[in-house]
This record gives structure tokens, sequence and C-alpha cells, in this order.
């Protein structure tokens, strides 16, 4: 089946899923939405995160996207249940998959999640952990300064190093053998976290699992794609045209990626 595959995010944390998406459906095609302009959705409240999801899935709904992707967990910790209710196609969301990555490798069943404010509140992990593993120990933190410290591209040198430092220093009198990036922004910052919680912390995000969903939802309804050229991946932004074909380009190796212009409200 030649439809495409919707993908959204509230910026580029979401092109992380998309990169190990591409990895294993190289012949999929993907259209993609990063609400740069509004992000973070982090701070926000449930109901207006839940608005903005929706105006993204509605957007893509309008391409005849076959499935979609919530590659944001602020987004699918609100969102996921109405989606996968009224969308006409499957919904996949992040969160699931994450939690499950991280009971598979846990060895103390003690996980430690990093997420955004929306995320961490609504406690979505803790949900999805617990289904799991019922005797699971969860030790939950919102880092605020992450997303916005990626979207502004300055995620690699000290400075990054030092943020990710003082953010993860209520962790020192904790006790956990596996961290799950809970934001799809954070793999980003997966070497200064790693460097942090040190060599004995299993750290892994949600992306690989994401995929192994997507391909078996592909593999039962039978509606893979056979083929796929580089330039029919889509790329809207709700901000700088600019800026997020730079990131594409970088992060998924598209040397002349399509981003387009796209507005809500
Ligand atoms: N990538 C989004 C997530 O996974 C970031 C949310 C935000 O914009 O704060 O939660």
């Amino acid at each position: 089946m030649n439809a495409p595959i919707g993908v959204i995010d509230s910026g580029v944390g979401g092109l992380t899923v998309v990169k190990e998406l591409m990895r294993r459906l190289p012949n999929e095609q993907f259209l993609y939405i990063g609400d740069t302009a509004r992000c973070p959705y982090g701070p926000r409240s449930a109901t207006e995160v839940r608005k903005f999801t929706w105006q993204l899935a509605d957007a893509l709904k309008s391409h005849s996207i076959k499935m979609l992707v919530v590659a944001c967990n602020t987004a699918t910790a609100v969102a996921l249940e109405s989606l996968q209710k009224k969308c006409p196609f499957p919904v996949v969301g992040v969160i699931f998959p994450g939690a499950r990555a991280a009971i598979k490798v846990t060895k103390r069943s003690e996980v430690c999640i990093l997420g955004t404010v929306g995320t961490v509140h609504s406690g979505a992990y803790e949900q999805a952990l617990k289904s799991l593993s019922s005797s699971c120990k969860i030790v939950p933190l919102a880092c605020p300064p992450f997303v916005p410290l990626v979207e502004s591209g300055e995620y690699e040198g000290d400075f990054a190093f030092e943020l990710v430092r003082k953010t993860l220093e209520p962790l020192n009198k904790e006790s956990f053998d596996t961290l799950i990036l809970g934001c799809t922004h954070y793999p980003l910052l997966q070497n200064h976290i790693e460097q942090t919680v040190g060599p004995n912390v299993i750290v892994l995000s949600s992306a690989e699992e994401t995929a192994d969903d997507v391909d078996r939802i592909l593999t039962y309804y039978q509606i893979q794609r056979k083929k796929v050229n580089v330039e029919e991946h889509y790329f809207y932004t709700t901000g700088s045209v600019a800026m997020f074909k730079t990131t594409v380009s970088k992060w998924l190796e598209i040397p002349n990626p399509k981003v387009q212009q796209i507005s809500f409200e």
C-alpha cells in the first residue's frame, strides 16, 4: 500500500524516531509535522496539548496516511487514547514501547524515567511500567531545560553537559539500573546523560520498540510499501523552514530534504 506513514511531534524530537523508522522500514514514505512554533508542549496543560495534537493529526489525515506515529511522549500521554478511538487508521504512541524496552533489560526492576513536566505528571510511564511488572520501582524526573536546549541546536558542547549534570543532580541519591529517555528530544543528549549517570545504568529510548510496533502493524494489515525515493519524504514545521531543514539533513542524512511551513489557527 503506497500511502505514507504520518509522524508528529512538538518539534524536532520526533525525528529521532523517524531515524529508526527509516532504518527499519526503508521502503516506507514518511510525512512529518514538527510544531516548532508552539514547542515546548511539556509545560502546557493536558487540554492544550490534546488540542494541538489533534490539529497535527487532522492535518496529516488530509494526506491519506495509513498509520500515525505520535513521536512525542507528552502528546502520547494525553491524546493517544482518543486518537486510537477516533482515527480510521492505526495509531502508535511511544510510551508503552519505551516501558517495554526498559522492563526487558532491567535486572533489579528499578527504572528511572526522564521526561517533560507533562509526561511525568501524567503518570503514563508508571501505569505502563506497572502493567508490565507490578513490583517495578520507578524514579521519575522532569527535565524542563532539555527540550529548549535541543531545539536551539546547542546540545553538543560543555554548556549542554553542565546543564544536563545539574538537572540530573536529584538522581544522585536514587537507585536504578535502567533509564528511559522519556522524551523524543532526549536521545540527542544521550552521551551527556550516560556520562552523568555512569556505566552501570542502561540508557534507552523508545525508538526501536516503537519501530517494532509499526513494523508489526504493517505486516499484520499487509499494508507495507514496496519502494520509496528519499525525495518522497515530506517534513512540515510551524516554525523556521531553514532551521528545520538544517536539522533534518544533519540528523537524517538527507541532502536536500523537502521542508514546508504549515500553520494552525
Ligand atoms: N518530544 C516531546 C516529547 O517526547 C517534547 C515535548 C515538549 O515539547 O516539551 O515529550
